[in-house]
């Protein structure tokens, strides 16, 4: 891919504009940000640890979208991150006029650009942007359940002590505590963990996903996460630039499928060349699709509270 352009150049756009770089995904990594001389002052920092690190990928920041001229691919993180106390949802009117923004000049400078929204309320920020651009479904969506799948990997791998390598698993539903980790289809090395974990345990670990975000903002109480964030937009990004077609949860236009009409929700996607290729359909249990359908309300009444 010849450009992938990161707006917001603060914690996930930085780490996340390296972790493109450091992967070479793209021939030139362009860093967009408002505030003067952050995106140029990292973008370059950035591009110095080329000749240590050994990419070629040229790295430049910027405070317009100019280099971010027919870019293939914009991954967009611009916005207020959460404070203590905060939940995703208080952010929606703020971070929905800075999307909008961001969205109009994605439009002028590349209109067949892809758009993968990191900018939370996540749900509700992607569809801004799919209203906004006029850009096709498959070409706007979000990262969120790649996030939330790894920190319920993760807790698994820890409870059990095994690699993390060996659990798969799937996070859907809106980006938020009303999330649905499918228990039914999560397995270490294909044993199902319910072979391997009594319930008590497994519900504590699926508590604990849900509030993920929110005990990382604790930690940290001047802003939300980051590594963790930026690495699952990575590995969507390459998903698309290689063309792998990995089967990822993705925050996706639906139309009908699982039931759920008008909304952008976390579900498996088949990602590609095309962005988002397909979006597949898999069996629930009953607690699951309740689980889903009520998250889906959580994602359509915060949608209630952004005028476009
Ligand atoms: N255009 C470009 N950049 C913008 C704009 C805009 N209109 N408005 C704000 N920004 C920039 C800010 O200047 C800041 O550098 O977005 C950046 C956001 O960075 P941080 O405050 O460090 O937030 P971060 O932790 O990176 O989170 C960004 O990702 O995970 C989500 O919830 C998180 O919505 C938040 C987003």
């Amino acid at each position: 891919m010849n450009t992938v352009t990161v707006v917001g150049a603060g914690h996930v756009g930085a780490t996340l504009a390296q972790r493109i770089a450091e992967k070479e995904l793209a021939r030139r990594v362009v860093l967009v940000d408002i505030v003067e001389g952050i995106p140029q002052g990292k973008g370059l920092d950035l591009w110095e640890s080329a000749p240590i690190e050994g990419f070629d990928t040229r790295v430049l920041g910027a405070n317009d979208y100019a280099a971010a001229k027919d870019c293939e691919l914009f991954l967009v993180t611009a916005g207020v991150a959460r404070k203590p106390g905060m939940s995703r949802d208080d952010l929606v009117k703020t971070n929905a006029a800075i999307i909008e923004s961001v969205c109009e000049e994605i439009k002028q400078a590349s209109p067949n650009a892809m758009i993968m929204m990191i900018s939370n309320p996540l749900d509700v920020m992607c569809w801004v942007a799919k209203e906004v651009t006029g850009f096709p479904p498959e070409r706007v969506f979000g990262m969120a359940g790649v996030l939330d799948t790894a920190r319920y990997r993760s807790f698994i791998a820890m409870e059990l002590n095994v690699s993390v390598e060996d659990i798969q698993a799937m996070v859907l539903g809106g980006h938020g505590d009303s999330m649905v980790p499918l228990v039914s289809y999560t397995t270490v090395s294909g044993i199902p963990v319910t072979q391997l974990m009594n319930s008590e345990k497994l519900d504590a670990i699926v508590e604990r996903t849900r509030k993920g975000g929110g005990e990382i903002v604790s930690y940290l109480k001047t802003g939300s996460a980051y590594y963790a964030p930026s690495a699952a937009a990575a590995q969507m990004a390459e998903s698309i630039i290689k063309d792998k077609k990995r089967v990822l949860p993705c925050a996706a236009w639906l139309t009908g499928q699982y039931g759920l009409n008008g909304l952008y929700c976390g579900v498996p996607c088949k990602l590609g060349a095309g962005g988002v290729e397909e979006i597949i359909e898999v069996e629930l249990t009953d607690e699951e699709r309740t689980a889903l359908e009520n998250s889906s309300e959580v994602v359509k009444k915060t949608m209630e509270a952004v005028t476009l």
